[in-house]
């Protein structure tokens, strides 16, 4: 009988201690799922207000919000262009910095005849080191830039291990995407702090939401931005300065040409113009976006996504981009070749019909 007691005693113990962790582990998951709720919640309604109440409220006059001029890095062509031009139908005057003159100058003249603002060309290469930086600086001379957006970037030619980057390349890609935005940031964030305005745009990229092996060294220069953009921002908020880290997906530009499934444009792979006309209505709105609602879906899905899984996932994405760049450019080689057997082909003709007979 008191064995028969014991035992009664010893399992109503045991139930009332796993009703007790019962307990505990339903507190547990509603706190857990109210913390996934709310973060959820503040996800979506970031997105809305970033991309579409922003736009719905009357955006305020960015040449009053920040200053007369804007620089763009990168300017000639792809998102910086875009990027302008659609500063410039605000009214904001540009400077315009990129290498080649030609296509700078052309830039600027279209900007300037489409929407009756000033501007000004500044041919440099961020790929030269430190000496530039005082020559750009002086170009800029005394304007009052309000808005700055280190935009230049390069990428590889197409996705590639580490080891398959010419060193050259990775040299280029740290003095282009990561010199030139600390420099340029370096020698306009002055003025700004002391008009108390002003706006600094770091185009990062959405490849640094995750790992992303085979754009390791653009995706970690892209890191570096993010991580600048976010803390300067805490920094100078105060002092009147908004800086804002700019993270696109794909966008159809020269620098995707190397696919043909990144060169078409779709419902996640925006024309540069459709991207900056999005991009630049959350300046002012939101310090770390996509720019675009379709990229802020991909961006959810980024940050969802296991680590490992993410690696894995775009590591295969990546080596069927390389394989569609190595085919575009076997074909674009057998196109020049036949063209120059064909060129040599009409050279002997014509020697042959010039000689006389
Ligand atoms: N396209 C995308 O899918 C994508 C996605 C995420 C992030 N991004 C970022 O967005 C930015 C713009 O990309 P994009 O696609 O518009 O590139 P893009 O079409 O290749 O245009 C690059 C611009 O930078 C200039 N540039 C290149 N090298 C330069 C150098 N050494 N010195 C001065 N200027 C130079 C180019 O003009 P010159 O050649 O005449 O100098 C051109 O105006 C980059 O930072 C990129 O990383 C792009």
């Amino acid at each position: 009988m008191a064995a028969i007691d014991s035992f009664e005693f010893l399992l109503k113990e045991i139930l009332q201690v796993f009703s007790t962790g019962r307990d505990a582990f339903a507190i547990l998951g509603a706190v857990y799922t109210a913390s996934k709720a709310i973060s959820i919640s503040r996800c979506i309604l970031t997105a809305l207000n970033d991309h579409f109440l922003s736009r719905l409220r009357r955006q305020s006059d960015l040449k009053t919000k920040f200053g007369r001029w804007a620089v763009v890095t990168g300017s000639s062509e792809g998102i910086g262009k875009a990027y302008a031009q659609e500063l410039a139908s605000h009214g904001v005057n540009i400077i315009l910095i990129s290498r080649g003159e030609r296509r700078l100058f052309k830039t600027a003249k279209e900007i300037e005849e489409q929407f009756h603002v000033e501007t000004c060309c500044i041919a440099a290469d961020f790929s030269k080191g430190m000496e530039i930086y005082a020559k750009v600086m002086k170009a800029i001379g005394d304007k009052e830039v309000g808005i700055l957006v280190n935009n230049v970037g390069v990428m590889y030619d197409y996705p590639q291990l580490f080891l398959d980057v010419p060193a050259e390349r990775l040299w280029q890609l740290i003095h282009i995407n990561v010199a030139a935005a600390t420099m340029m940031t370096h020698g306009l964030l002055p003025q700004m702090v002391q008009r108390k305005r002003g706006a600094v745009v770091m185009v990062s990229s959405g490849a640094c939401s995750q790992i992303t092996p085979q754009m390791t060294i653009y995706a970690a220069t892209k890191s570096f931005l993010d991580y600048f953009a976010r803390s300067l921002h805490y920094e100078y908020k105060s002092k009147g300065v908004l800086v804002q880290s700019l993270m696109p997906f794909y966008v159809a530009t020269r620098m995707t040409q190397y696919s043909e499934t990144l060169s078409c444009t779709n419902f996640f792979i925006p024309t540069a113009s459709g991207y900056a006309r999005s991009a630049v209505s959350t300046l002012g709105v939101s310090s770390r976006t996509s720019g675009f609602f379709p990229h802020t879906i991909m961006s959810w899905i980024a940050n969802l996504v296991p680590e490992g899984m993410w690696m894995w996932g775009s590591s295969r994405l990546n080596e069927a981009l390389r394989a569609q760049a190595l085919h575009r450019l076997k074909q674009q080689s057998a196109g020049r070749l036949a063209q120059s057997a064909s060129d040599q082909a009409l050279d002997i003709i014509d020697s042959g019909t010039s000689t006389p007979s």
